[in-house]
């Protein structure tokens, strides 16, 4: 299977290793990166225009690059009939951008696949919506150092933090637009279960913890859920989750296995 992708960073530079050691299966063609990507972190090249990336005819394109790269290729690369996964999920909450992938996902023969990505439970949140969901929370909480550079650092003197603390609640679509950088797990809970309205997001800093995490509450026909994670940092980007990679594996994995689950 061709494999490309969009991004030369760390959760690239993981998928890239997952495929060299998989020869047999996958072959890593090519990535799209920005100028200052000069450098592969693979044995691939790194191209700067989708016109070269898809000049090599990759099966499936994986975006781990970010919100404007979601932007840039969704719907061109649905146009052209090739598959894609995309980890930037933060970028759905733009209604415009999710009514175009959409649209054009309806006239192409290709898919958007979304992995899990940081949010555990992704496969009982998007079954448990099948019969009906009343309630989906989340509560996603991180040092008080992680939240330099959103709106916390405004509304909150972040080092004088002693007890955990609630810097934002509301909707998922409002957590998405206040706190674009930290967007993808609140996204990733809303596509999966009942949308960016109903789906309500607490996020938190915490002084007491070392690791992000991310606690998960769900409630329908189907019973109640809650489920929790701390996870740990991607070796090469400490603001990424090691998760975010290997739920893009396990979606290569599928691609490929006999056995799918
Ligand atoms: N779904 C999740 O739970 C989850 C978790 C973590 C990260 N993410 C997403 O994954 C993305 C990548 O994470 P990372 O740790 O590898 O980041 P990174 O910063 O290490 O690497 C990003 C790479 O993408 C490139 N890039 C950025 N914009 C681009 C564009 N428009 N076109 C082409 N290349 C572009 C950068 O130059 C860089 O090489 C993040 O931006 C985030 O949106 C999702």
């Amino acid at each position: 299977m061709k494999i490309a992708l969009i991004g030369n960073g760390a959760i690239a530079k993981l998928v890239s290793q997952f495929c060299a050691e998989r020869p047999s299966r996958y072959t890593l063609v090519g990535a799209l990166g920005l100028s200052e990507d000069s450098d592969s972190v693979g044995a691939h090249t790194v191209v700067y225009t989708l016109k070269d990336l898809l000049a090599y005819s990759p099966d499936l394109v994986v975006e781990c690059a970010g919100h404007s790269a979601v932007s840039a290729y969704a719907v061109p690369l649905l146009e052209q009939g090739v598959d894609q996964i995309i980890v930037s999920t933060g970028s759905l909450a733009d209604a415009s951008l999710l009514k175009a992938i959409t649209h054009a996902s309806e006239k192409s023969t290709a898919k958007v696949k979304l992995p899990a990505g940081a949010l555990p439970g992704v496969d009982a949140l998007s079954s448990a919506k099948l019969a009906g969901l009343a309630r989906v929370t989340l509560r996603s909480a991180k040092p008080p150092h992680a939240w330099k550079g959103t709106p916390a650092e405004s509304s909150h003197d972040l080092g004088a933090i002693k007890a955990p603390v609630v810097i934002f609640s509301g909707t998922a679509r409002e957590a998405a637009t206040a706190f674009p950088k930290n967007a993808n797990v609140a996204a990733t809970a809303a596509l999966a279960g009942i949308g960016f309205e109903k789906t309500t997001v607490e996020l938190v800093a915490d002084p007491g913890l070392a690791r992000n995490t991310h606690h998960l509450e769900a409630e329908g026909t189907f019973g109640s859920m809650t489920l929790d994670i701390a996870g740990n940092p991607s070796p090469d980007n400490p603001k990424t989750s090691h998760m975010a990679a290997l739920s893009i594996m396990r979606l290569l994995d599928n691609e490929t296995a006999g056995i799918v689950i």
